[in-house]
């Protein structure tokens, strides 16, 4: 197959523990052919949408992690999407506009023929943060509003609260406000911007302790194990980005119950990866964009997740 990934700068990449690099290696040892741009990459030409699209392979010694350069490419040349067997979304966030313009023009693609996955209307339609409120019978105590009385009151009602921003990411604007209501004020008038931006409380779920869960649903089925990452020291956040320790595990009978729900929900959106977190028996965030942890999962189980991704991809392309 061809493959075009549309992502971030190669050259800033960490191949020892990117995930797209990781999809990047399994296909190249499949044989199959690589492409790659950036989102600034595309065009739609009035007839086409189009990618200013290198030619890569894969060099150096695989074993070696940490090696540079880790790839070659070829000269820049314009292809239309449809001509490549699959096109991967691999941007990571932020989801600002320019990232829905991307899936708009992923979209005018997939009309002409194109395969493009994630599916740029599903991307574009999950909230990571919201998606959650489709399954309430996981979520966690939770209120979304702008309103500062009404997060006020529900600190007061639960005592010991998260306060999120619904567009952060890699744990970033995460407060923990405890009972005796410390900083609520102002964490509420910044996060809100005194009114202006939607907010999102959440009971503070004490199983945190065990790690916040990331269990990755490939072509509607989950990989058996997640990555528990656990807040180091005094830190709320058990983000990798904040420092959290990374730890694979198998499926608790929960996450199992999880997945199997939302599993046939997300493969018939054209989600063939999701990267959905659980911390202790609720779920947090359904992440769609640009799913990350499996090379800490491959790592440190054996469990080949991107093998089992690639068998999705070429399932779906089939
Ligand atoms: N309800 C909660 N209870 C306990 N900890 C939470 C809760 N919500 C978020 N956190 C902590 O904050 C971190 C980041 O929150 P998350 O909702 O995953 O946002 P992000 O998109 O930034 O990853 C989590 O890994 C966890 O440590
Ligand atoms: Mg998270």
């Amino acid at each position: 197959m061809n493959i075009h990934f549309i992502a971030d700068l190669l050259d800033h990449f960490k191949i020892y523990k990117d995930t797209t690099y990781a999809i990047m290696a399994e296909a190249a040892r499949r044989s199959h052919t690589l492409y790659a741009c950036e989102p600034q990459h595309l065009a739609w030409t009035g007839t086409n949408v189009e990618a200013n699209a290198r030619r890569i392979t894969i060099v150096g010694d695989t074993a070696n992690s940490d090696r540079s350069p880790w790839y070659a490419a070829k000269q820049a040349e314009y292809m239309p999407l449809t001509r490549f067997d699959a096109v991967l979304m691999r941007k990571d966030p932020p989801f600002d506009m320019e990232y829905v313009n991307s899936t708009w023009l992923l979209e005018i693609a997939e009309r002409a023929g194109a395969r493009i996955f994630n599916k740029p209307q599903a991307i574009r339609d999950h909230s990571e943060k919201l998606a959650i409120a489709e399954w309430p019978q996981y979520v966690a105590p939770t209120l979304v509003t702008r309103d500062a009385a009404r997060l006020r009151t529900f600190h007061a009602e639960h005592g010991d609260v998260i306060l999120k921003p619904l567009d952060g990411m890699g744990g970033m604007g995460v407060f923990r406000v405890k009972a005796d209501g410390m900083n609520l004020g102002s964490i509420v008038e910044m996060l809100s911007e005194n009114g202006a931006r939607t907010v999102m409380a959440q009971k503070f779920i004490s199983q945190i302790t065990e790690g916040d869960k990331r269990i990755l649903m490939i072509g509607g089925q989950p990989v058996p194990y997640s990555l528990a990452r656990i807040p180091q020291g005094n830190e709320v956040r058990g983000n990798l980005a904040a420092g959290g320790l990374g730890r694979a595990q198998p499926l608790s009978a929960r996450d199992r119950e999880i997945a199997k729900t939302l599993g046939p929900t997300l493969q018939a959106r054209g989600l063939l990866l999701a990267g959905l977190d659980a911390i202790g028996d609720y779920l947090t965030e359904v992440n769609v964009t640009s799913p990350t942890c499996f090379r800490e999962i491959m790592d440190q189980t054996g469990f080949d997740v991107a093998g089992m991704f690639i068998d999705a991809l070429e399932r779906a392309v089939a």
